[in-house]
């Protein structure tokens, strides 16, 4: 029985509200915080408890649909043949413990590797940003119109300031020469949302030199779907497994910024 993509999208969407709900109680009290790879990596018991509760729906929804999140709550291994569920239970977790605000539950479904589904939801702003493939984007059910394209030195760009001055990081170079060029820079603090800006105008194209594949499954559908497109530096196509590099942009700005800025490795 083929799956009706609109009907998982209701219920998937119907889920994310819940979700928001739930966060947004735990911001009454306090919240039990701890670190990962490094002090500035941070987790919360939130973010835990929300991929849970994602991952109990989907397994008592749809057992033989795959799980995919970045806490690591699911006990088996997904597997990108058939449907898998890619979900950031919170993306912006640093916001979120310092700001109380600007960030977002991001939710994807594949099928056979194609994005399918993708939901964003900036909880304390109440804005959800949803696609279907084949079926245009939506912010709270408005539809999305094709984006329209800027020349680059008019263009606002999603960029997070640290990239330019890591020493270890080779396109510390094309990002400081792109900066310049354009008209300005801004830093959101959670990609999944930079992503949802490029698809609604608010932002012509966003870059990111690391991210995983729960930060942009969902962003990269909602972009196809007003034109935009989502690859690594290279322009090649995002993986759903390995962590890379991330610019999702309108489509012929896209190509002027990888030719000119950060498609060869400096
Ligand atoms: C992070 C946010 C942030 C980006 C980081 C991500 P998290 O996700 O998207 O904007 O710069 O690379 O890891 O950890 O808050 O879900
Ligand atoms: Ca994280
Ligand atoms: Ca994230
Ligand atoms: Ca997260």
């Amino acid at each position: 029985m083929s799956m009706n993509w609109s009907e998982l999208e209701k219920v998937a969407t119907s889920w994310v509200y819940e979700a928001g709900q739930k966060i947004k109680k735990t911001l009454a009290g306090p919240i039990d915080i701890e670190t990962k790879s490094n002090p500035d990596d941070l987790v919360t018991e939130v973010d835990r408890s929300i991929e849970e509760f994602f991952y109990e729906k989907i397994q008592t929804t749809y057992p033989e649909h795959y799980f995919l999140g970045e806490e690591g709550i699911a006990s088996e291994e997904p597997s990108l043949e058939g449907t898998v569920w890619i979900i950031d239970p919170i993306d912006g977790t640093m916001n979120f413990i310092h700001q109380k605000q600007n960030f977002a539950i991001s939710v994807a479904v594949y099928h056979n590797k194609v994005g399918m589904i993708g939901i964003i939801y900036d909880v304390m702003r109440d804005e959800l940003f949803h696609a279907v493939r084949g079926d245009g984007a939506y912010l709270n059910n408005v539809e999305l119109p094709p984006v329209k394209e800027r020349p680059l030195h008019e263009s606002v760009i999603g960029l997070n300031a640290r990239w330019l001055v890591e020493e270890k990081n080779q396109y510390r170079n094309p990002l400081k020469a792109l900066v310049r060029d354009v008209r300005s820079i801004r830093s959101y603090g959670s990609a999944a949302l930079e992503m949802a800006y490029v698809a609604s105008d608010r932002l012509d194209g966003y870059l990111s030199v690391q991210l995983s594949p729960w930060d942009y499954a969902a962003g990269i559908v909602i972009l196809n779907e007003v034109g935009c497109v989502a690859s690594n530096f290279q322009g090649d196509p995002l993986s759903l497994t390995e962590p890379g590099t991330l610019f999702a942009s309108k489509p012929i700005l896209h190509k002027e910024i990888i030719s000119v800025y950060i498609g060869e490795e400096y």
